[in-house]
């Protein structure tokens, strides 16, 4: 794979004083990835790249994609200033100049086959140069061999939330992805995505590390990664799927080799016993309560899978897919009343007693 072509140069030279402005024109369009609330701390290696910014991509596929955006970039701007620089000249040009002006009907024109040929002609040349670069990098990004031990995931979109699945670890989690740093120099590293849908139609879109591929009903797609950097990355569902869309978020949290299995040892294992008298009690209370119904904590008798795994819930940076921190109080908030939280959510308001409230915080945050 070439690194930066003479085209790519080129065009990112020349479009390079007007990136700050259409970076900043993009941000207004993916809120739900570039702010959050309260995080969890930090470390070297949970960098969170805040900014949702397709400019800056850093991931095999998403590289792909950049030399194609500013080809399409390049032709729209030479359309923008073509279209405005005619107007602008009629308008100065043929402005009223007295109070009869308006009163004489220009001269009209009728088949000219000049200035048809011209607005046929010229159009269906550009958008077929626009078809062939589009149709070079889908089939370049599509058609990339994975190798035979690349890591792969199952990722599953609900409504309002990310079901992640690792088949080859057995592995189940929710709305953060893990995965392993891919290098530009050594083996590479990719990150094999197999996108399906429970419900309706939902779409991946990390925008620093691939382009956006839906997640369709009754149909399998594929995507793929291969970050180049640790850290947490921000993504969002990319097409309306229902209330609460615009809360569906994701997070890729890219991981050294060694880190990434660590988390695998992890997840592998079940979350050790509660032992204080009030996360014991809350264990109980998630059984007793229908939280069972929706929710699977492995070998418990929650087999739910209506809603998220909850395992190891308590490893998670976020909950309700994004939209609070993983905190005590946040989780409590959440479970006082999920609607004023995530208005619209499919997890009911439970009506728990402030013990029960106090006893199911402190059970799920042992699950880890
Ligand atoms: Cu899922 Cu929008």
């Amino acid at each position: 794979m070439t690194d930066v072509s003479p085209i790519r140069s080129y065009i990112s030279g020349f479009l390079k004083p007007f990136i700050p402005t259409a970076t900043a024109s993009f941000l207004l369009f993916a809120p739900g990835a570039a702010s959050f609330a309260a995080e969890p701390e930090a470390s070297p290696s949970s960098e969170i790249h805040r900014i949702a910014d397709i400019f800056a991509p850093l991931s095999r596929p998403a590289e792909l994609l950049l030399e194609p955006t500013y080809l399409v970039l390049l032709i729209c701007l030479g359309i923008f200033i073509v279209v405005m620089g005619v107007l602008v000249y009629v308008l100065i040009k043929f402005r009223p100049r007295g109070p009869e002006d308006h009163l004489e009907e220009p001269p009209q024109v009728y088949g000219s086959y000049n200035i048809e040929m011209a607005w046929t002609v010229i159009p269906c040349l550009i958008v077929f140069v626009l078809v062939l670069v589009s149709a070079r990098s889908i089939v370049e990004i599509q058609d990339q061999p994975m190798p035979e031990d690349a890591l792969k995931i199952r990722l599953i979109g609900h409504q309002w939330w990310w079901e992640v699945q690792y088949p080859d670890l057995g592995i189940i989690t929710a709305n953060e992805i893990h995965v392993p740093v891919s290098s530009k120099n050594g083996p590479p590293r990719p990150t094999h995505i197999i996108l399906e849908s429970a419900d309706v139609i939902h779409s991946f879109w990390v925008p620093q590390l691939a382009g956006k591929t839906d997640l369709v009903p009754n149909r399998v797609n594929h995507t793929w990664i291969e970050p180049f950097k640790t850290g947490v990355f921000l993504g969002n569902c990319a097409e309306y799927c229902g209330t609460q869309h615009a809360n569906m978020l994701l997070r890729v949290i890219v991981q050294t080799p060694e880190d990434f299995q660590k988390w695998v040892e992890n997840q592998k294992q079940l979350p050790s016993e509660p032992k204080d008298a009030i996360a014991i009690q809350g264990k109980k209370d998630f059984y007793d309560l229908s939280c069972v119904s929706c929710h699977k904590i492995d070998s418990t008798p929650a087999e739910g899978v209506f809603g998220p795994d909850l395992t190891k819930f308590a490893i998670r940076q976020t909950l309700g897919a994004g939209v609070a921190a993983n905190t005590a109080e946040n989780l409590h908030a959440w479970l006082v009343d999920p609607d004023a939280l995530k208005p619209g959510c499919y997890m009911p308001d439970m009506k728990l007693s402030p013990q029960q409230l106090d006893s199911l915080v402190a059970y799920l945050q042992t699950l880890k």
